[in-house]
Order: C-alpha cells, then structure tokens, then sequence
C-alpha cells in the first residue's frame, strides 16, 4: 500500500522515535508499505515518522538491494565531509548543498531483527545519516545558514500548508 507523505511542518517529523521490538505491532506491513511508497515517489530513503510512525525505521535502496534499518546506531563518521544536493520527500521542490561524512559505520537491525555492522560510502552514506536525523527529529534544513533558511520561508510555508504539487501523496498536519 502506499502511504502519504508527511509533509514540514508536522509535529512528527520533529519527535525522537521510540526503539522498535520484535512485539511492536505491525512492523512487517509497515515496511513492506515503506517500501511500495519509496519506489512510487522515486526517492533516495524513507523515514518511518514521514509515513507518520514515529519509529526508529527507515529504508535505503542500495545498487541492486534494499536495505532496511531497525533502531540504527551511527557509531563512526569519517573526519572527510562531502558537500552534496540533498532533498527530501517531505519537503518536495527543495534541494540544497549540505555537508554529510562520506563514510559512515552503525549498527541495525534487519527486517528479521538480526543485528549487522556495516560501512557505507558516498550516495548511500548520504542517505543513511539524512534518514537517521529523521528518527530523532532532525531535517536537513536544520544544517542551512539562517539567510538560507530566511529565503526558504514562503517555499516551506507553502508546503506546511499543501499548496505545493508532488507526483505521490502527502498529508499536511
Ligand atoms: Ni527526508
């Protein structure tokens, strides 16, 4: 099934997310849906609280793969940063340069509860650490200058209030 995307401006894309155990209910459907919603809207990762489950949870298509991250730990960042394009599926018809570590080491979860500690480079390391904000609350705005975010103002209004078009569905609060 494929859910609407929160979009800024919703209390949900700002909460910490709560750990998930094998007994928290419906886990297995929402990441089979995360993932139906992901390969619609065409996008690079998604979040858990962006489908409005505030839940430690997100999905990162790799080259031929899907990955899926259960209460995720970065435990290392490089020291070399790379500055890149970054967007956001809940903030749609915005893209801006933000800084990530280009290679990034955490521990997850599989969709099967099995815990891996795995590197990531480049694209993938990008998307990682942009979701991982997600589940604690944090966008990628928040790494903009304060001009920056001053000229996004009447864009990021507009998209609080849905008065932006998106090719796949989105719910305002
Ligand atoms: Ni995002």
């Amino acid at each position: 099934m494929i859910l609407p995307i929160v979009a800024y401006g919703a209390n949900i894309l700002r909460q910490p997310c709560e750990i998930i155990t094998p007994a928290t209910p419906g886990i297995t459907a929402l990441i089979r849906d995360m993932w139906a919603t992901l390969e619609h809207a065409n996008g690079a990762g998604l979040a858990a609280p962006q489908v409005n489950r505030p839940v430690r949870l997100f999905v990162v298509p790799a080259d031929d793969f899907k990955i899926t991250f259960i209460n995720p730990e970065i435990l290392w960042y490089s020291e070399e940063v790379i500055h890149d394009t970054e967007g956001c599926l809940s903030i749609p018809g915005i893209w801006e340069d933000v800084p990530r570590a280009a290679t990034v080491t955490l521990q997850y979860q599989d969709e099967h509860f099995t815990t891996h500690t795995a590197s990531f480079s480049g694209d993938i390391a990008r998307a990682i650490q942009h979701e991982y904000d997600h589940i604690n609350g944090k966008l990628y705005l928040d790494y903009l200058s304060p001009l920056k975010k001053s000229l996004l103002k009447n864009k990021l209004k507009a998209i609080a209030k849905g008065k932006v078009k998106t090719p796949y569905p989105m719910k305002t609060s």
